[in-house]
């Protein structure tokens, strides 16, 4: 059981839950930062292999045009995403997607819009093999890093026994993303017990969060997701697309994407897999139509009746996910 909704105070709460009440434990404290996933084995971080991860995440060296980065798509001053409806890749072509922040990630059970990578290692090689991407082949990539001295003393330091291969490139981004968490927002704070964290507009907003607009039914606990796809009734942009059902062939599947973070969204519009959205005004409208289009629509989506107040307050809410400090990166220098 989740969705025990209370405006409690955390004091208040644990009255409730030192009685033993059923469910109770679900209830704000839920929203506690978690120790982030276990790294896979071979993988546990180290100083080395983060700084490995940070460079290469930089490097535009490791795209078939030696001008585009990881960070050029998910850039650190645009909440490490790319402020566009969809991605633009290799030779200027525009991606089917919108670029999702890589904040986070480290809590995330799939990777991608569709889930088609279960790891942040898995993850990693795709971008930078998709010729879409960053068109790059591997063998081309593993003599160029190679041929770099200041690579060689990096991987060696890292990886000494994958050396420098396919394997330990993903494997140091990964240990890299996973140092790239959202600091403290409000919301936090309050959850902590500062009842003058967030504003009462803000506090409205999450009682309707967990309430009457049931947003909580898949975005939840700290990151605001559930590891889970689902189809919101978006119209299409441009090519029709499965989405989830790529990997999963299942009629519910059509048209369902991953539930994304809710944190940090200030700096992550456009929203949606398509870059439907420009305004969190206009996700919130797209929610209380109840979505669009029907077919596979998620069975928990509902128009929801909102008020223009009820509208305003969601919206409060989703700005106390903002981090008071962004998490901010310093441009490494490459090694030469
Ligand atoms: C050309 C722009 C572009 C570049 C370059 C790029 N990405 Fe991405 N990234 C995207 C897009 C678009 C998606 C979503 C694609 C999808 O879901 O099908 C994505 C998805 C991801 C995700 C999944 C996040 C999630 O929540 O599911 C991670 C992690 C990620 N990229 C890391 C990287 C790394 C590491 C690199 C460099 C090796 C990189 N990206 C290079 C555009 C880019
Ligand atoms: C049925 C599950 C579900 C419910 C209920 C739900 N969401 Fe979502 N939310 C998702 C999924 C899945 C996406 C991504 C959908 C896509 O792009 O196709 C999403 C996307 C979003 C985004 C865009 C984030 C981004 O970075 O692109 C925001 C903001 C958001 N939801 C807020 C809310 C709010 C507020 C509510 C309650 C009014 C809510 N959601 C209810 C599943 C849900």
């Amino acid at each position: 059981m989740r969705s025990i909704s209370f405006l409690t105070r955390p004091g208040f709460f644990l009255v409730l839950a030192c009685l033993s009440w059923g469910g109770a434990q679900a209830g704000i404290l839920d929203y506690r930062r978690p120790p982030i996933l276990p790294p896979p084995a071979g993988n546990e971080s180290t100083p080395a292999r983060v700084a490995l991860g940070k460079v290469l995440f930089f490097d535009p060296r490791l795209s078939g045009s030696k001008w585009i980065s990881c960070a050029t798509c998910h850039n650190p001053a645009l909440g490490w995403a790319d402020g566009l409806p969809t991605g633009i890749g290799h030779g200027m072509q525009n991606l089917a997607r919108s670029t999702p922040t890589v904040l986070n990630t480290a809590y995330n059970k799939f990777q991608f819009w569709d889930g088609r990578a279960r790891s942040l290692e898995e993850q990693a090689l795709g971008p930078i093999l998709n010729a879409g991407e960053m068109h790059r082949d591997i063998d081309g990539l593993l003599r160029d890093l190679s041929a770099i001295d200041g690579y060689r003393t990096m991987f060696a330091a890292a990886y000494r026994e994958d050396g420098i291969s396919e394997a330990a490139i993903g494997k140091a981004l990964a240990a890299y993303e996973r140092t790239l968490i959202t600091t403290e927002a409000p919301f936090d704070a309050w959850v902590e017990g500062n009842e003058s964290a967030i504003t009462d507009s803000a506090k409205r907003g999450f009682v309707l969060f967990e309430g009457k607009a049931k947003c909580n039914l898949c975005h939840q606990g700290f990151n605001f997701q559930d590891d889970g796809f689902h189809n919101l009734g978006l119209k299409e942009r441009g090519k029709p697309d499965p989405g989830r059902y790529a990997q999963r062939a299942l009629p519910a599947a059509r048209g369902a994407f991953k539930t994304p973070t809710l944190r940090e969204l200030s700096l992550t519009a456009p929203y949606m897999h398509n870059g439907a959205y420009a305004t969190l005004q206009q996700v919130i409208d797209h929610y209380n139509r109840g979505g669009d289009v029907r077919t596979n629509l998620s069975p928990n989506m509902h128009p929801l009746n909102l008020s223009t107040t009820e509208k305003s307050d969601l919206i409060e809410f989703l700005g106390a996910l903002n981090s008071t400090n962004p998490l901010t990166e310093t441009i490494p220098i490459l090694p030469q």
